[in-house]
């Protein structure tokens, strides 16, 4: 194997958490006594009544079950902001940069994060919310986001975040999946100078939802809204008379702490559940040793709390941590390509966290962007969400991080609650493109896609799979848990199944190599092709559709789309616009098609299965390998649609 391989800086490994040594021994006594290395860890927390449990969990067909420190009790509110409070009360918790930066960032102390949460959580528990209950946050990048995640937690409701890019329907879908009582939104939602009218939105949603549900709006643009009595209440107003003070609710460590909705390959959308005490025990740890967060450390995850990302990264482990995150609203190409650079400067960032898609965006628009600013207070980069592509890494590497920051490729997802693969910044040298090592008490293993064998040695690739429980590990499916089983338990017996291959290379280091289910990559978020293909059919004049992606040197992957219309419509550019219009609506703006291909027949089987590992071929330009066709029903519908191809993209 002839990788680059980038040594860990010398100035990173004498003050390093954890060294090459420190991590083989951790990691040795992490897999061989769980037990012991975890009850360790739980000892990040302050346990209300201290747990004696550590591990409970089980793959076992039949029985998956995942338990964690079960019989203690805490409260997640408090361990991110009250026991600060003596010793930190004055430092900077949360560091927000607003979309505009002719407007003035925040600095909101611990001291001052406490006032804001516990009045919230009044405010909550005067709308009726109580322990328990589901709370369904639509809100842009506000400190209010955050205030309200931790009021949730605070008095034990379940929060579950839906991105503010998402349509009124989805959001919609997902009040009503987890019957939830009470909404938060905004007037309006400002981003890249733009603004969403998210209570609009919300206002569209809560027509499809039970009457009972209330709806609290969070001024933050201060513009007007439709408004409805006894529904519609006014944070801001609410907030002046709110009491600072609010008990934060003894939970048991399993109690849920929240629903994040994500996609996968089949149907509806599933609400992964987090519970309160592992997952930030998970939280916490990774936060500090992933990133090498130290004390007073200026620390940046560009992510939207919309996503997994936002909860464990901007808020959760963070603030566990007694760190200062920064919370940004707006985007990395406002006012200019020099945003992200021009934000670290100016708050001294020393920890930087963003998406492969957002440097290679960045990359096209030049490397001026970044020498315009400062970035000496930069000590480490991290990059989530996709593969990143050894360009965009090596850009990464030299013009942001001028050669002295090691890069962290972090690899987990919403199901995981917290990193599972990355390399660690003082022990590990750095390969572009590679998740390197697992984390501590994560056990990966690769398997064989037939047999479902384990694949020992290196130099080896299959699917990857974890072999047992880690702290941060989703517990169920909201309401279905037989879904759950079938979704990561049943493929390989015995195992979790995270969805995507793997390749170890010849010195054992792991590699993603995307995803294998028909799940889809696009510019960092997970994408059902099916929830695509099920917007589509629901247009009156679409008969049939399938989706794929294809490469994309943005997104990563695009969205491409094959489409049969019925029988009496005829293509048009027109059509071509309202179905991608459709789509956005149907379900928001980052599943927007980039390609509609029209097609008047659809590869099939005899017996009527669309072979998408066609379609998928075809999309991307590759039709060397297309493989046997002569079980199709109609093979020559594959040579139209290959004469036919959107050769745009
Ligand atoms: C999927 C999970 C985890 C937070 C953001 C996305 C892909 C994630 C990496 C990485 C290669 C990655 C995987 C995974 N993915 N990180 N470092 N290298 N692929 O969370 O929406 O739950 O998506 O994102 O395919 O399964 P998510």
């Amino acid at each position: 194997m002839t990788e680059n391989i980038y040594p860990v800086p010398q100035e990173f490994k004498s003050t390093a958490h954890v060294d090459a040594a420190k991590y083989e021994e951790l990691y040795k006594a992490s897999i061989s006594d769980p037990e012991g290395f975890w009850r360790e860890q739980g000892q990040r927390l302050d346990w209300i009544k201290p747990f004696t449990k550590v591990k409970d969990t089980s793959f076992a067909p039949g029985n998956i079950d995942i338990k964690w420190y079960e019989d203690g009790t805490l409260n997640v509110s408090a361990n991110c902001i009250d026991r600060h409070l003596e010793t930190r009360g004055d430092q900077t918790a949360i560091i927000w940069e607003p979309d505009d930066p002719e407007d003035e960032a925040q600095h909101i102390t611990y001291a001052e994060l406490h006032r804001r949460t516990c009045r919230m959580a009044n405010i909550l528990e005067d709308l009726g919310v109580r322990k328990g209950d589901r709370v369904v946050i639509y809100l842009p990048m506000v400190p209010e986001a955050a205030y309200a995640m931790l009021a949730c937690a605070r008095i034990g409701a379940i929060h579950s975040i839906v991105f503010a890019g998402f349509s009124p329907d989805a959001l919609a879908a997902r009040i009503n999946g987890c019957d939830a009582k009470l909404l938060i939104t905004a007037d309006h939602a400002p981003r890249g100078g733009r603004k969403t009218p998210l209570k609009a939105n919300a206002d569209a949603a809560l027509l499809h939802c039970k009457d009972t549900v209330k709806c609290l709006v969070v001024k933050r643009t201060g513009d007007q809204t439709t408004w409805i009595d006894g529904r519609d209440y006014d944070y801001n107003e609410l907030a002046m008379e709110a009491d600072d003070y609010s008990k934060p609710v003894e939970m048991d460590a399993e109690d849920p702490l929240f629903i994040l909705y994500t996609s996968g390959s089949t149907g509806q959308p599933k609400g992964v559940v987090h519970t309160t005490g592992g997952y930030l025990v998970y939280a916490a740890m990774t936060h500090e040793i992933t990133f090498d967060y130290h004390d007073g450390d200026i620390y940046w995850c560009t992510a939207d709390v919309g996503w997994v990302t936002g909860h464990s990264y901007i808020v959760y482990g963070p603030l566990a941590n007694g760190a200062t995150t920064l919370m940004f609203e707006g985007v990395p190409t406002y006012p200019d390509a020099g945003r992200f650079w021009a934000v670290c400067e100016k708050h001294k960032v020393n920890q930087f966290y963003t998406a492969p898609t957002a440097i290679r965006a960045l990359m096209g628009q030049g490397v001026e962007w970044v020498n315009r600013y400062d970035l000496s207070d930069l000590k480490l980069l991290g990059t989530v969400g996709e593969p990143i592509n050894p360009e965009a890494w090596a850009w990464y590497n030299d013009n942001v991080g001028k050669g002295r920051c090691p890069i962290v490729d972090t690899w987990w997802q919403t199901e995981t609650g917290g990193h599972m693969m990355t390399p660690l910044p003082g022990a590990h040298d750095t390969k572009p493109g590679a998740a390197m090592k697992p984390f501590f008490g994560v056990k990966p293993v690769v398997l064989d896609p037939h047999t479902g064998q384990e694949i020992d040695g290196n130099g080896v690739e299959g699917v990857l799979c974890i072999a047992d429980s880690w702290p941060g590990q989703m517990r169920t499916v909201w309401g279905d848990h037989e879904r759950f089983e079938k979704t990561y338990f049943a493929d390989y017996k015995g195992y979790y199944f995270a969805g995507d291959g793997c390749r170890r290379d010849a010195d054992g280091d792991y590699w993603i190599t995307g995803r294998v289910d028909d799940v889809i990559n696009v510019s960092g978020h997970r994408m059902g092709t099916a929830e695509v293909e099920s917007a589509l059919v629901a247009h009156p004049k679409v008969a049939e559709a399938a989706v794929v992606g294809y490469p994309h040197a943005v997104k990563g992957q695009g969205i491409y789309c094959y489409v049969t219309l019925m029988n009496d419509v005829d293509p048009s550019d027109e059509l071509y616009k309202e179905l991608r219009t459709w789509v956005r609506t149907e379900i928001g703006p980052i599943a927007s098609p980039d390609l509609i291909q029209w097609a008047p027949g659809l590869p099939k089987t005899r017996s009527g299965k669309i072979m998408r590992r066609i379609l998928r071929k075809i999309a991307e330009n590759d039709y060397g390998s297309l493989g046997d066709t002569s079980t199709l029903a109609d093979p020559s519908v594959v040579d139209d649609l290959i004469e036919n191809r959107m050769n745009k993209g």
